[in-house]
């Protein structure tokens, strides 16, 4: 619209009007432009003639009885609404091996880099939407997806190459013969207690359980899945308790350093990472990391939780894998916990404590908002939409297709 306005004022009514009929940003755009923009923006191209005279006739309410140009098979909503429209484009293959795919393969890596190729972590969010699981079991969940069957080499724990051929063979990720639901106990052979959903998955360990402290695993999972990064939960409020030896309690002989700043990460998280205690990336030293993985030691402290001793020796001994919440309190409960109990052992209790978050939810649907909307919600209506789409994801079982239809309808028109 900024083209208009740098027009003379001069300009007759009828022309403008013309302007904007042609213009792509008409905020008055009827149904075939609004088919055309939900299709783009779920799918990342153009609908064909057909794909735009259905999804045309689902948002004008004029598709009943269903238009010639529908394909059936892709035809398992009402039909008749705009929703119906959205969720029809989002049956396409380029909405599970494009959007999707660029959509979550920024959280499966340091760099956030959407290019990297897929791999496990990606493959089973795409498959979790795509079947509508409850999404509020991604970071507990006995779950993955893999291609077994169609694609070789089959998903192997010490390399990414199944996922690697299944992307290069252009595979089609809405086909459920295809990309199909099993577990990691099947697949991998990890025991089901020490399953967390992506927490476990083969890319995120490779991410975030290689070599440090295994904190970057909980702050990614933090940045990506409750949209806030640790600097935004500093609390210095809280007992320091569960802070490991390796955190100085004078960095350079000042413990007002200490109580000031340090105190603010990781009296929470480290109280939180208790849980990924039995976890470590496991790789030949010095060799490649790419051909490790993920190690798992039930009853066994893993050796990074003790290093750095030193630094403080009254600090806390890690002894199992044990985790509390004490960002239940203080500022930090704003962050909406669910009913748990606040503590627990291992990755799996822990995960269900951050994926029964009010955050948790409102962070899913912000992503989604800004991937199908192109832009944050701004003002009053945009957060209105958003506490109306985290109501409906969180009373309708978590469904993530619901949140990208609820935001593309929204977006239909802007
Ligand atoms: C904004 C939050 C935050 C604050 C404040 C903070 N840390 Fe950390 N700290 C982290 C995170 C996150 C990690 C994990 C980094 C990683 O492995 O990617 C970490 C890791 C560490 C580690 C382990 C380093 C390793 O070998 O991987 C030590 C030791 C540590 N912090 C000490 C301190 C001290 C001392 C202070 C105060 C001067 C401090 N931290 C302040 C968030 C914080």
């Amino acid at each position: 619209m900024t083209f208009l306005k740098r027009q003379p004022k001069v300009l007759t009514a009828a022309f403008t009007l013309a302007i904007i009929l042609s213009s792509p940003n008409a905020a008055w755009a009827g149904p075939r432009e609004e088919a055309k923009r939900m299709y783009d923006r779920l799918t990342g191209t153009l609908p064909d003639n057909a794909t735009l005279n259905c999804m045309e006739a689902m948002i004008a309410g004029s598709n009943n009885p269903v238009n010639a140009d529908c394909d059936s098979s892709k035809l398992n909503y009402d039909g008749n609404t705009a929703d119906s429209a959205a969720k029809y484009a989002m049956e396409n293959k380029n909405f599970y091996n494009v959007t999707l795919k660029n959509f979550i393969t920024p959280w499966t890596n340091e760099e956030q880099d959407k290019y990297a190729p897929l791999n496990d972590y990606t493959a089973t969010v795409i498959g979790m939407i795509r079947d509508d699981k409850p999404f509020n079991t991604l970071l507990s969940a006995n779950i993955l997806y893999t291609a077994n069957g169609t694609v070789s080499p089959i998903a192997a724990v010490n390399s990414n190459q199944h996922y690697i051929n299944l992307e290069d063979g252009g595979y089609d990720l809405a086909d459920k013969n295809i990309l199909k639901e099993t577990t990691q106990t099947a697949a991998y052979g990890l025991v089901d207690s020490a399953t967390a959903g992506i927490v476990t998955t083969r890319a995120a360990a490779r991410a975030y359980f290689i070599d440090g402290t295994n904190r970057a695993m909980f702050r990614f999972t933090m940045i990506n899945h409750l949209c806030n990064d640790l600097e935004q939960l500093k609390d210095i409020t809280r007992v320091a308790d569960r802070i490991r030896q390796d955190v100085s309690r004078s960095p350079g002989g000042d413990s007002r350093i200490f109580l000031n700043n340090c105190i603010g990460c990781h009296a929470g998280m480290d109280g939180l990472t208790g849980a990924y205690a039995n976890y470590q990336w496991a790789y030949p030293d010095g060799g490649d990391p790419d051909t490790g993985s993920l190690s798992y030691t039930p009853g066994t402290v893993q050796a990074k939780y003790l290093i750095n001793s030193n630094n403080f020796k009254a600090g806390h001994i890690t002894t199992d894998d044990s985790w509390v919440n004490y960002w239940r309190a203080g500022p930090n409960y704003l962050l909406g916990w669910g009913t748990g109990a606040g503590k627990g052992n291992g990755a799996k209790s822990m995960g269900e404590e951050l994926e029964n978050s009010e955050a948790f939810a409102q962070c899913q649907v912000k992503k989604v908002f800004k991937a199908v909307c192109l832009r944050p919600p701004v003002d009053l209506a945009d957060r209105n939409q958003v506490s109306a789409m985290v109501n409906t994801f969180k009373s309708d079982g978590y469904k993530m297709k619901q949140v990208f239809a609820d935001a593309a309808v929204y977006c239909k028109g802007i």
